[in-house]
């Protein structure tokens, strides 16, 4: 394993401590205003084991949480644990945390002109949008595999495509369950617009989780989605992504890239209630 050694030495390089005592006042303040305004809006939008892992983990309106607390609470849950990063980190780092159970979290808090939408995440997205989703076992175990199965695209030339499969389940998924449809993608629950856009606007698409349609979608990271994807439960996702990729990854080299906004020929959008 030395390639996984030498991984792990890059892999500490981009880890920094989160400083929480070094936030201001106002920063807290940005925190208390965006967490406010979506926990208005999640009740009956968000699914419940991401209401269920707020809760659990005493996330909440009064400042940005410190990593360290907020990792003894999942780590006696999941497994997980927070590490702090200063933004973005390369494919290869990313994806070797995930497959150690730890979630890079940026620790820097956008600015207040923008507080409706970012192109990088920070911690508002990293912590508030993926975190208590961690609390749910089978989605833990589904984040883990994903990061095993990063490392393995890396290495197969496929990145490409199984990055779609990230964006359309853990960044923009929708769930159906009893009650209705469900936001489980981190990437909406972090965002006040795309929380009742992709509920309740008859613009964007809904399809059924499809594997290998997914990783032909093509996204757009500067706008609301064209498409969603709909699981019917997390056991569904975990088990449909459970195979070995090779294959897959081999026969979609011949097939072409979808656009978001296209439907295929004989595919219908989910109806949502008018
Ligand atoms: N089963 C995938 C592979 O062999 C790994 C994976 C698991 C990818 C879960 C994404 C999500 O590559
Ligand atoms: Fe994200």
């Amino acid at each position: 394993m030395v390639e996984d050694a030498a991984l792990a030495a890059t892999v500490s390089e981009h880890i920094i401590e989160q400083g929480w005592a070094g936030y201001q006042p106002a920063q807290h303040g940005i925190w208390r205003q965006l967490f406010e305004r979506q926990a208005k809006l999640l009740p009956g939008r968000a699914c419940e084991a991401y209401l269920r892992g707020l809760d659990k983990l005493a996330i909440a309106a009064d400042g940005i949480p410190d990593f360290e607390r907020l990792s003894d609470l999942l780590e006696a849950d999941t497994g997980w644990r927070l590490v702090a990063v200063p933004g973005l980190v390369p494919d290869d780092v990313f994806f070797y945390l995930l497959a150690k159970r730890r979630f890079p979290t940026t620790n820097w808090i956008r600015k207040p002109a923008q507080l409706d939408y970012l192109q990088e995440p920070d911690v508002f997205h990293d912590l508030f949008g993926h975190v208590p989703l961690l609390t749910d076992p089978v989605f833990a175990d589904y984040l883990q595999a994903y990061g095993r199965g990063g490392l393995k695209a890396l290495r197969l030339g496929a990145l490409p495509k199984l990055a779609r499969l990230y964006w359309y389940t853990v960044e923009f998924g929708l769930i159906e369950t009893p009650e209705g449809l469900r936001i489980y993608g981190a990437g909406i629950l972090s965002s006040f617009e795309e929380s009742r856009y992709c509920l309740e606007s008859r613009k964007p698409n809904r399809l059924p989780f499809d594997l290998l349609r997914i990783m032909r979608t093509r996204y757009r990271i500067d706008d609301l989605q064209d498409v969603y994807f709909v699981i019917e439960s997390f056991e569904q996702l975990f088990e449909a992504t459970r195979p070995d990729f090779t294959a897959h990854y081999r026969h979609l080299t011949h097939q072409a890239d979808i656009h978001p906004g296209e439907l295929l020929p004989g595919e219908v959008a989910l109806d949502i209630a008018a």
